[in-house]
C-alpha cells in the first residue's frame, strides 16, 4: 500500500483540522509542517498540543517553500491566514502537490482566478475547505429542495448572528482589509457558497451595505502585544471588552443583495456583535419554504408546504447532534478530500463555487465602500468551468 506523505502549511490554529488526515494505518502520514510563528496564544490558552508534540517524527520548518521542495510530499493542506492563500496555493500546485486550501480561496477575485488557472494548467488536484457543504443541517435542506417538495426556489435569505465575532475577527490579522478584504469573505464565503449551492446558481450582480459600528469604539491592545482570538461567553457586552486590534477597518455588520444567474434572488446579513450565534437560512419556492432552526448539533429543519401559521410547519426533521468540530463536518470533508486525491471521488466542495463565493463577497465589499452601487461578477473561461465541473478529470 502506498503511503501518501502530507505537509501542513500553517501548522497550528486551523492547521489542527489538517491533523485529522494523519491515518498511518490507511496510508496517510503527516511528515512536515511549516509555520513562521509560534503557536497562537488561543491554542496555548486552550492547552492544545503543539505540532511537534502531536507529530514527533515530523519536521517543522518556518518557510512553506521547504515543504513544497520535498519531493516525497504528495499532499499539502494550506491552513494559513487568508492573505497567504494565493501565493502558497499557486506554488503548491506548480510543485505538483494535491492541495487542500482553506476558505476563503483568496482575498481577491484575481487571486482566485490565478489559482484556478494554475490548477487547470498543471492538473494538480485542488480542493477547497468549504466544510459547510458537509453540515448535516445544510445537507438536509439541500435534500428537501432537490426533492422538489417546495417547488422552484425563487428567493433565499440568510441571517447570520455571530456572538464570537469580537473574539475571532477583531483582535488579530482578521481585523484589517489588507489581510482579508472583509468579513464577507472570511466568514460570509461559507454562507454565500451554501446559498449558491442550495439555489443551484451563483451571483451575477451584487449590492452591499455595511459599516463598522461597534468594535471601533472598544479598547485596543498596543501593536507590540500578541492578539488573542480565544472565545468566551463572558466577553459581553461588546463595548465593555478590551484587547482589540490596533487597526480595525473591516465592517462589523454586513448586508448584501444578490441577483443569481438563474433569475433567483438572495440576501445575506451578518452581524458580529450579536449575543447569540446561529446561521438561519430560509429558501422560499413556488410550493413551500424550508428553514433551519439551529445550524449544528441538535437542530430542526422546518418545511411548510401549505398556507398557515409559522408555528405549525408541515414537516419537521429532527437532526441528531453529530460528533466532531463544525457541526460534525470537519471529519467528512477530510475523508472526501483524501478519497478525491486517491480515487478521484466526487466532491461536495468545488473550486469554482469557492471562487464565486469570493467574487460575491469582494464585490459586495466594493459596493458598500463605494456608494452602494451594483457590481457585476466577471465570468470565467468556459474551459475552466468544464474542467472543474468534470471533477478535474
Ligand atoms: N473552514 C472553516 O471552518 C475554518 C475555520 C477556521 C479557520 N479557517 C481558515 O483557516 C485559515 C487559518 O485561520 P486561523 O484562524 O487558524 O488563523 P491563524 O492566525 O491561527 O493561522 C493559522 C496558522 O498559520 C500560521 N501562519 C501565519 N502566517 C503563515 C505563513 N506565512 N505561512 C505558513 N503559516 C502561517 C499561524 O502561525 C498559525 O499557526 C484562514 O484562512 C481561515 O479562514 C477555516
Amino acid at each position: 500500500m502506498k503511503t501518501y506523505k502530507i505537509g501542513v502549511i500553517g501548522a497550528h490554529g486551523r492547521g489542527r483540522h489538517a491533523w485529522q488526515a494523519h491515518r498511518v494505518d490507511k496510508g496517510f502520514e503527516i511528515v512536515m509542517g511549516a509555520d513562521p510563528f509560534d503557536m497562537p496564544l488561543r491554542d496555548r490558552e486552550y492547552g492544545h498540543k503543539s505540532f511537534c508534540e502531536e507529530f514527533p517524527n515530523a519536521t517543522l520548518v518556518k518557510d512553506y517553500r521547504e515543504v513544497l521542495a520535498n519531493k516525497d510530499i504528495d499532499i499539502v493542506f494550506i491552513t494559513s491566514p487568508d492573505y497567504c492563500h494565493e501565493e502558497q496555493a499557486v506554488a503548491a500546485l506548480e510543485a505538483g502537490k494535491a492541495v487542500y486550501l482553506e476558505k476563503p480561496m483568496a482575498i481577491t477575485l484575481e487571486g482566485c482566478d490565478r489559482i484556478l488557472r494554475t490548477a487547470y494548467r498543471t492538473k494538480s488536484k485542488l480542493f477547497l475547505g468549504h466544510n459547510m457543504r458537509y453540515f448535516p443541517s445544510v445537507l438536509k435542506m439541500k435534500e428537501v429542495i432537490d426533492s422538489g417538495m417546495i417547488g422552484e426556489i425563487q428567493c433565499g435569505w440568510c441571517r447570520h448572528f455571530i456572538n464570537y465575532g469580537g473574539d475571532a475577527y477583531f483582535r488579530d490579522w482578521h481585523s484589517e482589509q489588507k489581510n482579508t478584504c472583509g468579513l464577507l469573505l472570511q466568514k460570509g464565503a461559507h454562507d454565500i457558497d451554501v446559498m449558491h449551492w442550495l439555489m443551484g446558481s451563483s451571483t451575477r450582480r451584487v449590492v452591499g451595505m455595511g459599516m463598522l459600528s461597534v468594535y471601533d469604539k472598544c479598547a485596543r491592545r498596543s501593536a507590540d502585544t500578541e492578539g488573542n482570538a480565544s472565545w468566551s461567553n463572558e466577553h459581553y457586552p461588546p463595548l465593555e471588552q478590551t484587547g482589540f486590534s490596533p487597526v480595525i477597518d473591516v465592517e462589523d455588520h454586513n448586508m448584501i443583495l444578490m441577483q443569481l444567474a438563474n433569475g433567483a434572488q438572495a440576501t445575506y446579513m451578518q452581524c458580529h456583535y450579536s449575543p447569540d450565534a446561529e446561521r438561519n437560512y430560509t429558501f422560499i419556492g413556488t410550493k413551500g419554504r424550508v428553514e433551519n432552526i439551529g445550524d449544528s448539533g441538535k437542530c430542526e429543519i422546518h418545511v411548510w408546504t401549505a398556507r398557515g401559521p409559522r408555528e405549525t410547519p408541515d414537516l419537521v426533521y429532527h437532526l441528531k447532534p453529530a460528533t466532531g468540530s463544525h457541526g460534525g463536518a470537519d471529519g467528512p470533508i477530510v475523508d472526501n478530500f483524501l478519497d478525491f486525491v486517491v480515487n478521484g471521488a466526487k466532491t461536495n466542495a468545488n473550486p469554482v463555487a469557492a471562487r464565486d463565493a469570493v467574487a460575491a463577497g469582494v464585490l459586495a465589499h466594493y459596493s458598500m465602500r463605494k456608494g452602494n452601487m451594483p457590481q457585476e461578477v466577471p465570468q470565467l473561461e468556459p474551459e475552466l468551468l468544464e474542467y472543474f465541473a468534470n471533477n478535474q478529470q
